[in-house]
């Protein structure tokens, strides 16, 4: 191992958003397959089993109630060590998803060449532009017919709202996919199916200029076409810049086809040589630098009940700066307590690993008896600080709780709060009575049978769940200057608060969102909660 400013330096951290089915897993695999992390021998059947185990995996935790990991992994490749951290998706969208983006300095978009952007990657977006990380786009899937190229770009800028710069342009799509011309080394670079080698295959690579060679390869009317286009391009995209790139407001995009290799391994070492090292990250005493400072880290999700049999829960923590060792003391900066972080492991899918020593950018997940929460810090000894929170995510799903059996009141309470505090749900009430009626809101709908399935298995207690028609929700920004009472909505709108007094408000539709704001000149309102 080399030294930890080495160590550091060559760490790259990212999360892979997309919609369901655009290919992330597929991406995915193709870069462990370049790293070696997994080996293609058999890759057909591989990548089955692989799939099986991670699938069987889900099966078994939503069976017990919990809570879906989003599994971490690393490899190798070219002198980098890269985490990946999945968001996943379909059901399993849940808050933990957009929490994993808090851990990430950088984001991969997957989008779909026939598709565009859709529901999930625009949710998972907004998280990245609050975080102001770059974010490199790779449009997949050109062995299929694609949508036009420009109205691809287009509808990223129009519907994201980030500037684009593609450092590739396919050539034609479907079956008449040939290849993309590479707008840095002015050539074409010929389609070439490669779903079972171990890298991308062989390719022809022919100069712009070679218009002979150009038109043999692709015939007339594609070729006459590129020239166009690249004419078009090059007048008319954005340069390159590195700044913007790095601030998140300029996505560099990719075209190829993750199914059967092409396009992946270029994009992933434009991705390496372009995205940041771990970054400084906030906390009360200013910027932490991953480099200069020693061990510390924050909470950014929590998996309850993995062993049934212990009740235990893993906290999982970003490094964010120093090294990490599995024998030295940490204080807890919450709990008020230094000791050992326990059972240190790196988890991928379903597979454990248990870490003697980590690095800043590297994620770890350590055994937690209960006392960790979503935030939480973890800092050497004598070192005092605190990372900013994480935020809270809107919830778009919302239920009346009632109790069954009133006489548990008090484990009723007890064991929502805490399923709240791990973050799997988030709670409210109403404005201006007591504790009788709780809401409760949730981002995937699959977390409402994880709160009705732990109340009755661990505290007990029976509920039925009502469900309110509200979708969006909103907290007040300047709820200091806002006289609550006072907000004047719709008809439809309702006041809440959170466990914190916050206050919130409920709507059924953006339009009364809007609405609400015309009417109450002054009022900011954000979709995200102060961590
Ligand atoms: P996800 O993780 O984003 O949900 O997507 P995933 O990689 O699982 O891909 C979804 C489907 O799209 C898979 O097909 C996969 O093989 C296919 N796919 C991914 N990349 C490409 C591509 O570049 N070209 C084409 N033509 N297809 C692609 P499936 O039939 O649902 O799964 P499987 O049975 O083939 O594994």
């Amino acid at each position: 191992m080399g030294n930890i400013t080495e160590e550091i330096k060559r760490r790259r951290t990212f999360a892979i958003i997309s919609h369901p089915d655009a290919g992330k897993t597929t991406l995915t695999e193709k870069f462990l397959l370049y790293g070696g992390a997994i080996n293609l021998a058999g890759s057909v059947k591989g990548k089955a089993t692989a799939r099986h185990a991670v699938s069987d995996w889900m099966e078994i935790e939503k069976e017990r109630g919990i809570s879906v990991t989003s599994s971490v992994l690393q490899f190798e490749y070219g002198g980098y060590c890269i985490n990946i951290l999945d968001t996943p998706g379909h059901q399993d969208f849940s808050e933990d998803t957009y929490r994993t983006l808090m851990a990430a300095d950088s984001a991969v978009m997957v989008i779909d060449a026939s598709k565009g952007v859709e529901a999930q990657t625009r949710k998972l977006f907004k998280v990245c532009v609050m975080r102001k990380i770059p974010i490199f786009t790779f449009i997949n899937k050109l062995d299929r017919d694609a949508n036009d190229t420009f109205d691809l770009l287009d509808d990223i800028e129009k519907e994201l709202g980030i500037a684009t710069c593609p450092l590739n342009w396919p050539i034609g799509s479907g079956k008449e996919f040939k290849g993309v011309y590479d707008r840095e080394k002015k050539c074409v670079i010929s389609y070439a199916d490669t779903e079972k080698g171990t890298r991308e295959g062989t390719v022809t690579e022919i100069p712009i200029e070679d218009e002979a060679g150009l038109r043999a390869l692709t015939g007339d009317a594609a070729a006459d076409k590129l020239l166009e286009e690249v004419e078009l391009l090059d007048g008319a995209s954005a340069e390159l810049d590195l700044e913007l790139v790095q601030a998140g407001e300029l996505s560099p995009v990719c075209f190829g086809s993750a199914l059967t290799n092409f396009g992946v391994e270029i994009f992933l070492q434009h991705f390496l040589h372009m995205a940041t090292t771990p970054l400084p990250r906030k906390a009360d005493i200013g910027l932490v630098d991953p480099v200069e400072n020693a061990f510390s880290a924050f909470v950014f999700k929590i998996q309850a009940n993995m062993n049934k049999a212990h009740r235990d829960r893993i906290a999982f923590m970003r490094i964010c700066s120093g090294k990490f060792d599995a024998q030295m003391e940490v204080r807890h900066v919450q709990g008020g307590k230094v000791m050992r972080l326990s059972q240190p492991q790196q988890i991928m899918a379903d597979e454990r690993k248990i870490l003697s020593e980590a690095y800043a950018g590297d994620i770890i997940g350590v055994f937690d008896p209960g006392i960790f929460s979503i935030g939480d810090t973890v800092c050497m000894p004598k070192e005092k600080l605190q990372y900013e929170g994480i935020p809270t995510f809107a919830p778009e799903h919302f239920a009346r709780v009632r109790q069954s059996d009133t006489m548990k009141r008090k484990q009723f309470v007890k064991g929502i709060e805490q399923i709240a505090q791990e973050g799997a749900i988030q709670i409210f009430q109403e404005f201006n009575t007591g504790l009788e009626e709780i809401i409760v809101g949730v981002v995937g709908v699959l977390q409402f049978d994880v709160l009705k399935y732990r109340l009755e298995n661990e505290y007990n207690v029976e509920i039925r769940l009502e469900n309110l028609p509200y979708e969006h929700i909103r907290w007040i920004e300047n709820k200091e200057e806002v006289d609550i009472g006072k907000i004047v909505g719709t008809s439809d709108m309702k006041k809440v608060k959170d466990m914190k007094g916050n206050p919130l408000l409920l709507f059924v539709n953006p339009w009364s969102v809007g609405m609400t704001l015309d009417r109450n000149k002054g009022l900011v309102l954000t979709e995200f909660g102060r961590g």
